[in-house]
């Protein structure tokens, strides 16, 4: 039968976490270079200024597999049951010590970074595999392969994510689809507005032996203007993502940002003593 819709002809792509940061640029940056963009949100509100943006936007909360659940089906069903590509992006960072931090805030975490990304991918894989080809791309961070303190709630979730993503890519071998890693550095975005919002959620400072250096974590988190030297604008990481979805030979990891290289460097390379002091280091 033939095809009635006019965009089935165009390249699909799924971006989660949409409406913001790195996602939005990527959304925009896409539909410009002719992708047909399905750009998620996490929060309803934000679907009108989407399609104002020319997208199509739905509403897709990670750490619900309800709203997963209606999201790949509104989405199969205006592709005719295929997709090119996935964007895993949309992700928050819970701030705080590991030992300050409390199991729900740590399976909140999950549930969003992890978990739900999981649930996603392998809703669509079936509609790639069918097709014989197909992107998935993974926002990882530098903190999927380095730690730091204060941020161990995030960093597992990301090493999970970099664990899952291995093997993941090892079983696509010969489907045609491929799955690649972006593993950036400091971004410019409002991912610390966000993080500020879960630490106020869960963290209780007074309580804890950590609480001094609370006062510097929370003097970073309130004051946007705190950037590294190092930290680039979220276009950065969607020169990664399009050579990752355009490309005919997508890089299995893509190191952006100067932190992100040194540090994967010096994994190889450094004792991980020698890495901990300098880790240690970083409030
Ligand atoms: N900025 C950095 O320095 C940096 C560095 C390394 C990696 N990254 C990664 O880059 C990605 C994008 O972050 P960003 O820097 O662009 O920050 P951002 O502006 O905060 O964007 C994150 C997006 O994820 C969405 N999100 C949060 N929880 C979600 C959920 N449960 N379901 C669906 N979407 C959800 C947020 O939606 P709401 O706004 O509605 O909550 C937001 O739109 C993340 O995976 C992050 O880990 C960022």
């Amino acid at each position: 039968m033939a095809d009635q819709n006019p965009d089935s002809d165009r390249r699909t792509v799924l971006i989660t976490g949409s409406a913001s940061g790195i996602g939005k640029e990527a959304a925009l940056t896409l539909h410009k270079r002719g992708w047909r963009v399905f750009a998620s949100v996490r929060n309803p509100a934000d679907i009108p200024t989407m399609m104002a943006l020319g997208l199509e936007a739905v509403h897709l909360d990670l750490a619900d597999s309800r709203s997963i659940d209606c999201a790949v089906d509104w989405l199969l069903q205006r592709t005719n049951g295929t997709l090119y590509a996935l964007f895993n992006n949309g992700a928050y960072a819970q701030p705080g010590a590991v030992e300050d931090i409390p199991r729900n805030a740590l399976r909140a975490q999950f549930e969003t970074n992890l978990f739900g990304t999981h649930e996603l991918t392998t809703r669509l894989l079936p509609a790639m595999i069918a097709a014989g080809e197909g992107r998935i791309v993974q926002n990882s961070s530098v903190l999927g392969f380095v730690a730091l303190k204060y941020r161990g709630a995030y960093v597992s979730s990301k090493y999970a994510l970099e664990g899952l993503s291995d093997a993941l890519r090892l079983e696509l071998r010969g489907t045609g689809v491929h799955l690649s890693l972006i593993e950036p550095g400091p971004i410019r975005t409002g991912f610390r507005q966000r993080a500020r919002e879960a630490y106020q959620r869960n963290i209780v400072p007074v309580l804890s032996r950590h609480r001094e250096a609370y006062a510097t974590l929370e003097h970073r988190l309130n004051n946007e203007e705190f950037e590294s030297r190092y930290t680039l604008g979220p276009e950065a990481v969607v020169s990664s993502l399009i050579h990752a979805l355009e490309s005919d030979a997508p890089k299995i990891r893509y190191h952006v940002t100067t932190p992100t290289r040194i540090f994967s460097v010096m994994k190889r390379l450094f004792p991980q003593s020698m890495l901990d002091n300098l880790l240690a280091k970083v409030q």
